[in-house]
């Protein structure tokens, strides 16, 4: 079929397989050729198909020659019906890390649930024995709680007021007010419950049980802050809560690992265009605004710049990782940088729809949008039939 993309308000509906692939060969390239990183060599990666935990198993995989196995939750696709983009950049993925001679397979389904947990364990057990990085990147919107069977959803919205500022809607480009009322009691506990640290525990609470955690094991999960002037929204809004709980929940697993020597980590990550930030007003024109600063200043990074940096730089430097006052580590050093925040917020009280596309970096919040579904890459041919019935070669 010829595969196109159809919007739906903030989501795209379609993804494209070759662009997936695209997608996946130039983080594969873009790893290569920053040399080999002595790093970890069997790998859970847990939220492993789009974002940063794709980027986590290609910089493990093509960096470092490590065995990964994906968890995620992806639609696969049907007769006419292209399958999320997740699904075709882990189709993408095996291939390359076939070809590779790299070990790789994929687990398809709710990674909070009991049921994923102990498939997971069991292909360690059978295929690893154990692992030395588990890499913790689930973003989701809605959790069913395993022990309670209880559905919990997640909100982004301020606490206590109100909140009022600009925005854009990126399709159009028209800068606007928005209002965003604040949260009730019960969603900020809804929010730590889906984002917050308990799952990631039980992750690394289940792997010890079974000893599938191998000596000196290292677990990073990924967290944000960003500026003030999202603050209200993000960091001290029901999201930020849920934050505060994982990067509280780092401490408490680096003390459960005590006895094999493992170590916890939170990464703050830099603001990137995901389906996530896509929905949450006020984020898309601080996207915009940062993109346009951070690429004028030589510094702007997508998520595999992101993480081959965390990887090289930070987690597998052969001496200690550095850490921030609270323990967490920074790769969002580059945004927060003073020089680039007050241009941000100088241009984002310019900001209008008339001269939006000028100051800010429409164009390039639109294209990293289309990327994420495989859409608005150089090389692929979207004219050409596609076939929408790709395979993940290790799922049945
Ligand atoms: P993403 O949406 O691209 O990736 C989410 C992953 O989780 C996908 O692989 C998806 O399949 C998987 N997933 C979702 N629900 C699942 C479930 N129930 N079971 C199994 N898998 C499931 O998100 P992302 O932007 O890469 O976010 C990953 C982490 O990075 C999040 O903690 C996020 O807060 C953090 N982060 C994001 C940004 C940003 O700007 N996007 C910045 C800093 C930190
Ligand atoms: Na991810």
């Amino acid at each position: 079929m010829i595969i196109e993309p159809r919007m739906r308000g903030f989501i795209c509906l379609t993804a494209h397989p070759a662009g997936a692939e695209q997608n996946v060969k130039n983080q594969i390239e873009y790893v290569k050729s920053k040399g080999h990183i002595e790093g970890a060599k069997k790998v859970l990666v847990i939220g492993a198909s789009t974002g940063f935990g794709l980027s986590s198993r290609i910089t493990s995989a093509f960096g470092s020659d490590a065995a990964t196995i994906g968890v995620f939750f992806e639609k696969p696709p049907m007769e006419g019906k292209t399958a999320s983009p997740g699904w075709y950049n882990t189709a993408a993925f095996e291939k390359e890390a076939q070809a590779a001679g790299l070990y790789a397979k994929s687990i398809n389904g709710d990674a909070f649930s009991d049921e994923i947990k102990k498939q997971t364990l069991d292909l360690i057990k059978e295929d690893l024995g154990q692992v030395d990085l588990v890499v913790y990147s689930l973003a989701s919107p809605v959790r069913v709680h395993p022990k309670t069977g209880v559905t919990h959803r997640s909100v982004l919205k301020p606490i206590g007021d109100t909140f009022s500022n600009k925005t854009v809607d990126f399709h159009t480009g028209k800068v606007s007010e928005v209002s965003i009322e604040p949260s009730k009691e019960d969603d900020i506990e809804n929010t730590i419950t889906v984002m917050g640290g308990e799952d990631w525990a039980m992750w690394i609470d289940a792997l010890k049980a079974e000893n599938l955690l191998a000596p000196g094991a290292t677990t990073v999960a990924y967290s944000y802050i960003g500026p003030s002037l999202t603050e209200a929204v993000y960091r001290k809004g029901t999201i930020g809560r849920a934050k505060d709980h994982l990067e509280a929940t780092a401490f408490e697993i680096t003390d459960s690992l005590k006895d094999i020597n493992g170590k916890a980590y939170v990464s703050v990550n830099k603001a990137l265009v995901t389906q996530a930030s896509s929905a949450i007003p006020v984020i898309p024109l601080y996207i915009s605004l940062l993109y346009k600063v951070m690429k004028a200043e030589g510094v702007h990074e997508g998520t595999i710049e992101q993480i081959q940096r965390l990887y090289q730089q930070r987690l597998f430097t052969g001496n200690e990782v550095p850490t921030d006052e609270k323990g967490r580590i920074r790769v969002d050093d580059w945004e927060m940088r003073e020089d680039i925040q007050n241009k941000v917020a100088a241009l984002w009280d310019q900001a209008t729809t008339e001269n939006l596309a000028e100051i800010g970096d429409l164009e390039g919040y639109r294209k990293d949008f289309y990327n994420l579904f495989g859409f608005d890459y150089e090389n692929v041919d979207y004219k050409a039939e596609a076939n929408e019935l790709v395979n993940i070669p290790s799922i049945k």
